[in-house]
């Protein structure tokens, strides 16, 4: 199997290859300081303002020229990350030494003023525009510019000057910078394994799934490295030493996204948006949530399994997934091990895995038509925020046959951000079996529920909102099936 010193990409149509410590560099860091592209801005370098935001095509991903460029965030994408891919930096927009029609528009409308966030903002438009090819209404244009931040223009001249632009007009990045000679040249490297040795540690990218087992029990302390949205921040706050680093961005199985019948498959490489995507008809609730997750920059690189191997007890999409049965396949060195999401999480941050094992995939079932799901997010902001507390509740209903109230033929109910881990509130789901739901078993089981939770306070809110959080999410649950006739009516003819 040959093995590589160095990683390559493109980058606005021309092969880029990058050797030693610079292959630890952040990809802004990289444009600004090595190529002296300044026009990708470093604000916050977090991933919360969308400065940085410039975008990525990855082939593999979708098909030759018909590439998908999406915006990420430059400021906390490793270069390891961008190994393979199509870049474009807001520098290759003019063309002809014309603006571009995104460009011309934030004149046209006054879309800029100090002038910072400008260039971020127009990358997040052109990520717009190369997947709608109608105009835009303005929902879709504010939930697009969720990752962006601009402290001057008060944001309406820029839905303004979206609003404004014609979709026809726009160029596709593809056409313009994607050609088959780069092709090729990126393709060439796709089946070599990375090995790069930097003062700061080696990048590591295995080709084959079954040696990243082997490559963590040669390096214990070495990071997986899934999509980065947390690792690079981490990194950049200086509250992770960079070490050696895994990538696991060259495994081709990682980036499967099935579904068959009721049950969800994803790679560890699958994005929170193909989930997103993925999810939308079958489990709507699940990709409403995701609509709110971060924002369209992050949920275009962050991966779902790298939510959950983070291990927060905040991570949105943990209590939706201890719901809904799913299981994690854990690989080692030899084969793989499946474990439900229930057994995963063993303490703050600490998963149930072993040395040299990690998380390929995950899998999970729609609800049924009996099953009535709802999922609860509260922040201190709508969008691009972190939950306070996150929730889930599924209950199996059935009406009893002697006077059709509704019957909890099995209870699943989970909450994030009550605990040093996600909970399932087991002892409530048992309470709840085989009971008629009413008013009085509600009370008894908000009494049960505040019992098993032991919340922190912290800068997101404290205890005592927790639990009033809480118990609000439950009552509304409850509230919502005893008052809808289509809930009744669904059960009725489940
Ligand atoms: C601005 C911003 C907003 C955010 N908003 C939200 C939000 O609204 N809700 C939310 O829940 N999260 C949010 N996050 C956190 C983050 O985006 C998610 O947790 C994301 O799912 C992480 O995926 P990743 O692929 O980037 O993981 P990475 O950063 O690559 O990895 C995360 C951790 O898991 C480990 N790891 C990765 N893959 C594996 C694997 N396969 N097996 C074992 N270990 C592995 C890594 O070593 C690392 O410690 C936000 C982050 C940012 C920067
Ligand atoms: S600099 Fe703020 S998101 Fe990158
Ligand atoms: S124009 Fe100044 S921050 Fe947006």
């Amino acid at each position: 199997m040959s093995t590589r010193s160095f990683l390559r990409f493109a980058l606005n149509g021309a092969i880029h290859e990058v050797t030693g410590s610079d292959a630890s560099m952040m990809l802004a860091d990289w444009l600004r300081k090595r190529l002296y592209l300044t026009g990708t801005k470093i604000v916050c370098a977090e991933g919360d303002c969308g400065a940085c935001t410039v975008l990525r095509a990855v082939p593999g991903t979708g098909r030759s020229r018909e590439l998908r460029f999406e915006p990420i965030n430059a400021c906390i994408t490793m270069l390891a990350q961008v190994d393979g891919a199509h870049l474009v930096s807001v520098e290759a927009l003019r063309h002809d030494s014309s603006l571009s029609p995104i460009q011309e528009a934030m004149v046209q409308k006054h879309g800029s003023q100090c002038g910072y966030c400008t260039p971020g903002f127009v990358m997040a438009l052109c990520g717009l525009f190369e997947k709608c090819k109608e105009k835009p209404d303005v929902q879709t244009v504010k939930n697009h510019l969720t990752g962006n931040l601009c402290r001057c223009t008060g944001y309406t001249p820029i839905v303004e000057a979206a609003l404004s632009i014609d979709p026809e007009t726009v160029p596709a990045l593809g056409e313009r910078f994607v050609t088959t000679p780069l092709i090729k040249a990126l393709k060439e490297t796709q089946s070599q394994a990375i090995d790069i040795t930097a003062p700061q540690g080696r990048i590591l990218a295995p080709v084959r799934l079954s040696d990243v087992s082997t490559l963590l029990k040669k390096y214990p302390e070495a990071s997986l490295l899934a999509s980065g949205t947390d690792l690079g921040v981490q990194l950049n706050k200086g509250k992770r030493e960079l070490g050696d680093i895994i990538s696991l961005h060259l495994i081709p199985e990682l980036y499967q996204s099935t579904q068959k019948g009721s049950v969800y498959h994803f790679g560890a490489k699958v994005s929170l948006e193909e989930v997103r995507r993925r999810c939308a008809k079958g489990i709507p609730e699940f990709s409403t949530l995701l609509d709110v997750f971060a924002s369209p920059q992050i949920k275009n690189s962050g991966t779902l399994v790298g939510n959950i191997a983070n291990a927060s007890p905040i991570g949105d999409t943990l209590p939706f997934l201890l719901v809904a049965d799913a299981r994690v396949a854990i690989a080692k060195k030899t084969g793989k091990r499946e474990l439900p999401m229930t057994e995963l999480f063993q303490g703050y941050r600490k998963l149930a895995l072993k040395p040299g094992e990690w998380i390929s995939s995950v899998s999970f079932r729609a609800p049924q038509k009996s099953e009535y799901l709802r999922l609860y997010k509260a922040a201190t902001r709508k969008d691009l925020d972190i939950s306070s507390v996150g929730a889930a509740f599924l209950f199996d209903l059935k009406p009893n046959r002697k006077d059709g109230r509704l019957v909890i033929q099995a209870a699943r109910l989970a909450l994030g951000g009550v605990a040093a881990i996600p909970l399932r509130m087991t002892r409530v789901e048992a309470f709840l079996k085989d009971k008629i739901l009413d008013h009085d078993l509600v009370e008894t089981a908000q009494a049960m529920l505040q019992e098993d939770i032991t919340p922190l306070s912290d800068l997101r809110g404290s205890s005592a909102y927790r639990r009033i959080l809480v118990q609000g999410f439950f009552q509304q649950y409850c509230d919502e099936i005893m008052q809808s006739r289509e809930v009744q009516h669904a059960a009725f003819h489940s």
